[in-house]
């Protein structure tokens, strides 16, 4: 039994509970909780962007959210994402926007939600929305044209 109270909130459009202490990393219920690994751990500090998830549509570094941020909110993972848009992960492998694969799931999360905000999104657009998600692999061009390819 746990004094902590339930939370509930959605993942990957499924209605979720847990009973961790709120305090807990929204990261660590992903993987160690619902068994969604996708999502990664770097730093743990918010410098590297490999646990970038979105909470009610927008990115958010999992490794610096505390689950009881969640209640009654929806986040959705990579796993979901991945689903969602297949061509965005099958462009990453095409240009060489995958390497080691570490920054990866932050990476096509990030890539996501910029698509689903401007479809058209400029080199530009593209490089600021990745400021927080770091590759030290591929020098980027791989992972621009992965989102630059999709257009219109
Ligand atoms: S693990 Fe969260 S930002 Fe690096
Ligand atoms: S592919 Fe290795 S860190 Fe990006």
């Amino acid at each position: 039994m746990t004094d902590h109270p339930t939370l509930a909130f959605e993942v990957n459009g499924e209605a979720r509970e847990c009973n961790a202490s709120p305090e807990m990393r929204l990261l660590d219920c992903l993987r160690y909780d619902f068994g969604l690994t996708g999502s990664k751990e770097g730093c743990g500090e918010g410098e590297c962007g490999a646990c970038t998830v979105l909470l009610d549509g927008q990115p958010v570094l999992s490794c610096l959210v505390p689950v009881g941020q969640c209640a009654g909110r929806r986040v959705e993972t990579v796993e979901a994402i991945a689903e969602k848009d297949p061509e965005l992960v099958e462009r990453m492998t095409e240009t060489g926007g995958i390497q080691c694969g570490a920054c990866t799931p932050g990476i096509v999360v990030t890539l996501y939600s910029l698509r689903q905000a401007n479809p058209e999104a400029s080199r530009e657009e593209i490089r600021r929305a990745l400021a927080g998600n770091l590759c030290r692999c591929t020098g980027y061009e791989g992972i621009f044209r992965a989102l630059e390819d999709g257009h219109g």
